[in-house]
This record gives C-alpha cells, sequence and structure tokens, in this order.
C-alpha cells in the first residue's frame, strides 16, 4: 500500500561523477553570466519555485516507510488513542496530512492543527461535520451531549469511523486533553492521533495517567537514512520542476551535517543552493557549501543519554540549577545530591556544546545551545 510513496529511481544527477562543470565550461560559464537575482538563477534551472521551503508537502513524502505503515494499520485496526512523537522540524506534520489524504476515502478524517483552547471549541469542531442532510439542525449544545450526540449521527448518517487528529498536542491543557479521552471512550469507531514533542510522553505520565494509560499505539519519527536524505533532495527538486544538482559528496556532506533530520536538511540545501547562486555554479558540490569551521554534525535526541536527555528536554525554558534539582528532587537522595549530579550533567553538556549559561543574580540561568535546539525543542 505504501508504494505509491516509494520514491522513484533517482535519475539522477547525484550519483554522476560528471555533474560538476569543469570550470570555464559552457555551462557554468553560461550561469554565471546570467546569473542574475536569485528568483532568476533558480528559473534558468528549471525551478518554478524553491525547492527546499519549509512548506508541508505531504506529496513530497520521504522514509518513515515502517512508521506510516504503523500508523495507517494503528488507525485502520481501531487503536483509540495512538502517539505520534517527534522533535521539532521531524515530520510530524508532514506524516499527519498524509495519512489525512490516504485515509480521506474510508474515514471522516478531521486534522486539527493545534488543540482546541477549551473543551467547549469540541462542539464547533464537530457540529459542522454532522449538518449537511436531513438531520441538519441538529446540533449538540454542550459537551456533555457531544458523545451521545456523534454517536447518534454516525448512526443514522451510516458514519462508522471518525478520525481526529490533533498536531501540536503536548500544548493541550489537561482538560482538552481529559475531553478527548471522554469522547475516544465513548464514541464508537472514533480513533485519535495525538502527535507531540517527545516530552509529551512524560509529560502526560506525571499529569493524566489516565490518558496515558489508554495510549495503545506509540510512534517515534526521527530522521532518515543516507538514500532518504538523497530521496528527499531528490523529490523537492523535481517536486519545484527542476532536476537535482547536489554532487554525491554533497549529499554525503549534508547527511553528515543533519544526520538526516528533515528540517535540517531542508535548511542546509537552501543555504547551498543560495551559496550556489552566488558562486555561480551549474552543480553543487560539497565544496560549494562546507565552510571551514561549519557547524558541528547535528545532534540525534536518542544518541544523548538518558538523564542528560531529561535536563535538555527542561532546559526548554532557561532555568537555573535550582529550578532543575526541585524538577528532578524525586531521584535523589536529597536536594543536595540533586544539585551535585545536575551539576555535573550540566558541565558535560555544555562541554558538548548543547549547554549555555549566562549569569543571572548570583548564580546562573541554563539555555539550550542552538544546535540542541533544533533537536530537542521547540517554539
Ligand atoms: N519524511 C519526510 N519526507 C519529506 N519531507 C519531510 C519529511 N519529514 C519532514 N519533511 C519536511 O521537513 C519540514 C519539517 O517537517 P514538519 O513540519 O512535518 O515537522 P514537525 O515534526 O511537524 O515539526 P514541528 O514540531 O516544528 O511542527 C517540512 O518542510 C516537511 O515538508
Ligand atoms: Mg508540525
Amino acid at each position: 500500500m505504501l508504494d505509491r510513496f516509494r520514491p522513484r529511481g533517482l535519475p539522477n544527477m547525484a550519483k554522476n561523477a560528471d555533474i560538476e562543470d569543469p570550470p570555464g565550461s559552457q555551462n557554468s560559464e553560461v550561469l554565471a553570466k546570467n546569473k542574475g537575482s536569485y528568483q532568476s538563477w533558480m528559473s534558468s534551472l528549471g525551478f518554478s519555485r524553491n525547492p527546499f521551503s519549509f512548506e508541508i508537502l505531504p506529496e513530497a513524502l520521504v522514509g518513515y516507510k515502517q512508521q506510516t505503515a504503523e500508523l495507517e494499520d494503528a488507525v485502520l485496526s481501531g487503536n483509540k488513542i495512538i502517539l505520534l512523537l517527534g522533535p521539532t522540524g521531524s515530520g510530524k506534520t508532514t506524516v499527519l496530512k498524509w495519512l489525512s489524504k490516504r485515509l480521506a476515502g474510508t474515514r471522516h478524517v478531521i486534522y486539527l492543527p493545534k488543540p482546541p483552547l477549551n473543551p467547549d471549541n469540541f462542539i464547533d469542531i464537530l457540529n459542522p461535520y454532522f449538518e449537511s442532510g436531513f438531520f441538519r439542525k441538529k446540533r449538540a449544545k454542550s459537551i456533555y451531549q457531544l458523545p451521545e450526540f456523534i454517536a447518534e449521527q454516525q448512526k443514522r448518517r451510516k458514519m462508522k469511523y471518525l478520525l481526529i487528529i490533533c498536531d501540536e498536542a503536548h500544548e493541550a491543557s489537561d482538560e482538552v486533553l481529559k475531553w478527548m479521552r471522554v469522547l475516544g471512550d465513548n464514541v464508537d469507531g472514533m480513533v485519535l492521533i495525538l502527535a507531540a514533542l517527545p516530552r509529551f510522553e512524560r509529560d502526560l505520565g506525571e499529569r493524566l495517567e489516565t490518558l496515558r494509560k489508554r495510549i495503545s499505539v506509540k510512534i517515534g519519527v526521527l530522521s532518515l537514512t543516507k538514500e532518504e536524505t538523497l530521496q528527499l533532495i531528490d523529490r523537492r527538486m523535481a517536486h519545484a520542476g527542476g532536476k537535482n544538482i547536489f554532487t554525491q559528496d554533497a549529499i554525503d556532506y549534508i547527511y553528515e551535517q543533519s544526520t538526516g533530520f528533515p528540517r535540517e536538511i531542508l535548511r542546509l540545501c537552501d543555504s547551498a543552493m543560495r551559496k550556489a547562486h552566488e558562486s555561480g555554479a551549474a552543480a553543487i558540490s560539497r565544496s560549494i557549501i562546507e565552510e571551514p569551521g561549519a557547524m558541528q554534525p547535528m545532534i540525534n535526541a536518542s544518541s544523548v543519554p538518558e538523564k542528560q536527555r531529561h535536563i535538555l528536554e527542561a532546559l526548554v525554558n532557561p532555568a537555573p540549577i535550582s529550578h532543575l534539582a526541585d524538577l528532578f528532587a524525586g531521584r535523589y537522595k536529597s536536594k543536595q545530591h540533586a544539585l551535585r549530579a545536575i551539576n555535573n550533567i550540566l558541565h558535560r553538556l555544555m562541554k558538548a556544546g548543547l549547554v549555555e549559561r549566562n549569569p543571572f543574580e548570583k548564580s546562573y540561568v541554563y539555555k539550550l545551545s542552538s544546535r540542541a535546539k533544533t533537536a530537542f525543542v521547540t517554539r
């Protein structure tokens, strides 16, 4: 079923050793002369738009085969609450949009880009789905009527399956999450997908154990393989109307730097395109994009030891060490032990370039470095 998204064989300039025009060759001269604006340079290469914008393009989804297959299977087999976790920029929204399209023929899909601000908003979200046809005057008036109302409407309209997808679920209030659980419990054939940052799972354990216990499937997205990185670049360029102009060594470099993290791949490719424009090159090779002292490779959240990862996740909001010690006090014999242990972890993280600190009053406030932010955070 997922073959629809099997990447096409890569034509592929990236694998073509001849890709880079020798300096002074006819092609690069023409391009250098025609350099002009970035826009006209892209047009000269056949691109109708920026191939590496941060746009969500479910039709250009690559990789995540196991995850998309599991997600689809979990919905079709009627699991009530499914969790899709991944750091910011890993592709959660893209996967959700892909799934919405894929299931649109067999499921009523409601995609919420953000959780509602309060439970009453579910009335406005759900009523419109039942407003057409003979029973359109009937509306649920309060959240308490909703489960029964939906069940009744589904029966009347022979609509069996409802899929509610809530993106950015880590922003939902406890009340909203509780109501999601109640709806899930009371409406037959309703499946709920909650997409969120990885820390959401731990938050749920601390805040709403009843909801966490109902999660039957958990799927994580993180990064693409090297081949999928190449596919992403190829797919994006084809989607914008042009051909892949990255040489294999440039792709190797982008993979090394991004560790396959999708939004980072796009960012690096975008910057590579701009550099190629500046130098008037017709192809993008490693030497065009590589900078002396280039940033260290990205880190994968999953590759960091657990205790360090928890501290990094907590530092999504900058904090002094005393705050961290309070937060993790339960894990240590005393606050003193907590302070000492966390101090050691912070030093290790600073040495690795993942945490920075600024003096504040008589102490320090610790925060994530920009490198760590990409892997651990959010807005
Ligand atoms: N598997 C993938 N294939 C192709 N493009 C991808 C893939 N994953 C992500 N992208 C692209 O990377 C960018 C970031 O993806 P997306 O916005 O879906 O991430 P996200 O996990 O929802 O991030 P956030 O938590 O910030 O909302 C988008 O432009 C998207 O099109
Ligand atoms: Mg998103």
